[in-house]
């Protein structure tokens, strides 16, 4: 049993929607979030840049006791999960896109992948696509230009939208059944992705899978918080504090740090 928070960072905002799945299994929890909207998109930085803020943000939230950490952001999972675990002895949650139950699924024999260029040029990313990926079509599409929209509070727009037919259209036309959001800012495009998408493709992302697999790292370590009190939820954010209250409403304690 433990009482400490656990520590999520993301290169913005999106892991937040990582943080309501947590938080909705694990209401109990303390969760410190951190944004590092400052130096978003990771997407587009260079392997070592994206090691160096990630460890950066992991020394921050060891600072604050966090008895375990999540990398919500796909692009930070990929290109450094690996070094955070040989670095830092704590447990670590990371993030992939769920390309497997996608392929496992597919009746069309085509699955779309939206990610960002750091997550599709990974070599995780890589290893996982091909292990699962014969027989069928994978049609990767960088969401160049998402999430620069998304933390300037843009997320329902004409860029937007402008945007998302232009990456969809290679994927409709290859008849996908699946798209995998490889990316923790897209769940918040869900709804407008629907209005764009034929009906029979399925949307998914992995925010489920990992608060499940939190949960079970914490009960593997004795770490969960039993203390059947709602858990301290806090926000930190170097960049618009209002960008996350829009995401999650104002009943949040959501604060600028510069860090
Ligand atoms: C980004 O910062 O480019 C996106 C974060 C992610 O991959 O989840």
């Amino acid at each position: 049993m433990s009482s400490k928070p656990i520590g999520i960072f993301d290169s913005g905002v999106g892991g937040t929607s990582i943080w309501n799945e947590l938080h909705l299994r694990l209401p109990d929890e303390n969760t410190l979030y951190l944004a590092d909207s400052k130096n978003a998109p990771y997407g587009t930085k260079t392997e070592q840049e994206i090691i160096e803020l990630s460890i950066k943000n992991t020394e921050y939230l060891i600072s604050k006791d966090c008895k375990i950490i999540v990398v919500a952001c796909n692009t930070a999972t990929t290109n450094a999960i690996k070094i955070l675990r040989e670095t830092f002895n704590i447990p670590f949650i990371g993030i992939e896109p769920a390309i497997k139950p996608a392929a496992l699924n597919t009746k069309t024999k085509a699955i779309g992948i939206l990610a960002t260029r750091g997550t599709l040029s990974s070599a995780l990313f890589h290893k996982t696509t091909d292990l699962y990926s014969h027989n069928i079509q994978v049609i990767e599409q960088e969401g160049e230009g998402i999430v620069q929209l998304i933390e300037s509070g843009k997320l329902e727009s004409a860029e937007m939208t402008a945007l998302l037919k232009l990456y969809l259209q290679p994927m409709i036309h290859a008849n996908i059944d699946y798209l995998v959001l490889g990316c923790t800012h897209y769940p918040y495009l869900v709804p407008q992705l629907l209005q764009l998408l034929p009906e029979h493709v399925k949307i998914i992302d992995s925010g489920e899978a990992v608060a499940r697999q939190t949960e079970a790292v914490l009960k593997e370590h004795n770490l969960l918080n039993n203390s059947n009190k709602k858990g301290r939820v806090l926000f930190y954010t170097n960049g618009d504090t209002q960008v996350i209250t829009k995401l999650l409403g104002a009943n949040h304690d959501i604060s600028y740090l510069d860090f």
